[in-house]
């Protein structure tokens, strides 16, 4: 395995299909790009205790950048601190404790992360809730909450960052999406709407941060092998389904799908806004 290589994070719940094992199909092979521009620079992550989140906080750090993150879950982001630490990254990640529905707590830390960090010049939006739910069981204050937890706090940490950004000379802030209301996924219609929405909020900001050299794009994952999806919503069946559907035959990983990130964070994606970049295996 290289020293950056994808198969640093666990997701052995269920066992790969058949001929599939991570650590020959990419695990030895992966030898990803380093970005230079990348190296010191302040980076921010929704949800980066667990799953794709977890995973692009490691690839950041890997890459030599200062990366803070913001999650509910102490102990999940101890490990990948930890994780990180055992990979000798230059900064340790640092962990800001907030539940981001609290909108007031999140923009705090954003400015505790400032001061911790420097300026932020990377903001991945990605915590997200994929609970299952049915049209009928919703009621106005679960709408509230799925609306909340899944596209709120998207907007006001863009809001928290854009200005020192803008004063800073630009930045890139990255929306992880899901291509879940794409291929009309119908088992949880609060979370597919409220991912619609945050092409709403690229394709918007984008416009609006043009001028100030602030890029936004966003990012969406298909199926991505978290230890949640496996050990929560994983079946055979679904699996089978899933890479019937991939033009890639196989599952595909969080650190992975974070290739695509840093290079929309890096100045390699200079050219790059107002995009969605699928990682889907080709599946759609
Ligand atoms: N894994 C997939 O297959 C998949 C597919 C489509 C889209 N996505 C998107 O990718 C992103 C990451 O998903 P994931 O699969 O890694 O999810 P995950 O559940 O594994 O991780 C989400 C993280 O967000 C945190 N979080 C959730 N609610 C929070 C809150 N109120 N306050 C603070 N932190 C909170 C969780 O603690 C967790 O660490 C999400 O935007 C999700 O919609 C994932």
């Amino acid at each position: 395995m290289t020293e950056n290589s994808a198969a640093s994070q666990s997701t052995a719940s269920q066992p790969e299909p058949a001929g599939n094992n991570p650590a020959t199909i990419y695990g030895a092979a992966a030898d990803y790009a380093s970005y230079p521009s990348l190296v010191d620079r302040a980076v921010f992550i929704t949800g980066g205790a667990d799953g794709i989140g977890s995973g692009m906080v490691e690839q950041f750090a890997r890459q030599g950048a200062k990366v803070g993150f913001a999650d509910i879950q102490a102990d999940k982001a101890a490990a990948t601190i930890e994780r990180c630490g055992a990979a000798g990254v230059a900064h340790l990640p640092v962990f800001y404790e907030v539940d981001l529905l609290d909108i007031g707590a999140l923009q705090a830390a954003i400015t505790q992360a400032q001061d911790d960090l420097g300026v932020i010049k990377v903001l991945v939006n990605n915590a997200a809730s994929d609970d299952r739910h049915t049209w009928q069981e919703m009621t106005v204050e679960y709408w509230n909450e799925r609306l909340n937890v899944n596209l709120r706090h998207y907007f006001f940490a863009i809001q928290a960052v854009a200005q020192p950004m803008i004063d800073a000379g630009g930045g890139s802030i990255i929306n992880i999406g899901s291509s879940s209301y794409m291929m009309q996924e119908d088992f949880f219609p609060g979370y597919a709407i409220a991912k619609s929405g945050v092409e709403g909020i690229t394709r918007t900001l984008a416009r609006t941060f043009g001028t100030d050299g602030v890029r936004v794009n966003t990012v969406l994952p298909g199926w991505v092998a978290t230890e949640r999806q496996l050990s929560k919503w994983w079946s055979p069946e679904g699996e089978e389904g899933t890479l019937r559907d991939q033009a890639i035959k196989r599952r595909i990983y969080p650190p992975e799908f974070a290739q695509m990130v840093l290079f929309l964070a890096a100045d390699d994606g200079a050219a790059c806004t107002a995009q969605q970049f699928l990682i889907d295996g080709g599946r759609r």
